[in-house]
């Protein structure tokens, strides 16, 4: 599995072909690999199915740049769009430490008024990670990123998974908090919770076919990785590595779904023939 958090290439590199760097060992890694890898191979096919190296891509809440600075790694021109000057001035810094600079550009703007800052109709892949948990109406950020797509287009959503808050707050001991976001319609548990909002998978999916597109996959992020002691996997040798393959494998299985500190879904504009 390739690593997001690792500096990319200043030069795009080539889009076949190319071996995917050894799995990292960092915290990092564990909390982005899946995501990253499932987002560069839909990337890829992007590339293949359009005939362009370097693709339009948006990152909406893109924040400090944690995707948008190693898909810009990959030769792919990024927009981010976030409300936060300190995020886009640490997108900057971060992109000019990378040597990709010259491919992202930061906006500041958000969900709700996206089209305010940025072309209707104009991008080959949406990003929306950890971004609609925040926005008063998910169903309208979801409208809003689906419509800043191309007609051939892919969309990468991140979003807090209810489950996986769950079976955290229980194995913390906090049962009560632990059935208050088993029972809350936002899935949080309790005042004190800094998430405003979390999702199932169905409630993911649904969102994402009401605004038009089809799923074209669903996996499981962190459902390991939060519950394990830090201790065990930072000493433990090759105890990375194994959970890396761990949380991959057990990404792509429905069951474990239900109990992810997040959940990917990809999402494919009704054109692009499961590219
Ligand atoms: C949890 S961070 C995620 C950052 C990045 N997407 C990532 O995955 O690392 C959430 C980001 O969403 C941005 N945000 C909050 N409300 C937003 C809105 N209504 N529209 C767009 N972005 C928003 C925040 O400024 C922040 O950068």
């Amino acid at each position: 599995m390739s690593d997001p958090m690792r500096p990319p290439a200043s030069q795009p590199r080539p889009h076949t072909a190319a071996p995917r760097p050894e799995p990292s060992r960092s915290r990092a890694a564990l909390r982005t690999a899946v995501v990253w890898d499932v987002l560069q191979d839909a990337l890829d096919r992007r590339v293949k199915a359009t005939g362009r190296q370097t693709l339009d891509v948006l990152d909406t809440g893109g924040g400090s740049g944690n995707f948008a600075v190693p898909v810009a790694g990959l030769g792919h021109r990024v927009t981010v769009v976030d409300p936060s000057p300190n995020a886009l001035f640490a997108l900057e810094r971060r992109a000019a430490e990378a040597g990709v600079a010259d491919r992202v550009r930061g906006v500041q703007g958000d969900a709700r008024g996206l089209f305010d800052v940025v072309e209707r109709g104009g991008y080959d892949a949406v990003l929306c990670h950890g971004v609609l948990e925040y926005v008063d109406d998910p169903a309208e950020g979801v409208r809003n990123v689906v419509a800043a797509l191309r007609a051939d287009g892919v969309l990468s959503r991140l979003a807090a998974g209810l489950g996986g808050a769950v079976l955290a707050r229980a194995l913390a001991g906090h049962f009560t908090e632990a059935r208050q976001a088993l029972d809350d319609p936002d899935g949080r548990w309790g005042t004190g919770d800094p998430v405003p909002r979390r999702f199932t998978a169905e409630q993911l999916t649904g969102l994402v076919e009401a605004a038009g597109l089809r799923v074209g996959a669903v996996h499981g992020v962190r459902v390991f990785a939060d519950l394990v002691p830090g201790g065990l996997v930072d000493t433990e040798p090759g105890a990375m590595d194994a959970l890396l393959k761990l949380e991959a494998a057990a990404a792509e299985l429905a069951a474990f779904h239900s109990v992810a500190t997040q959940l990917h879904v990809l999402g494919e504009t009704p054109g692009t023939d499961g590219v």
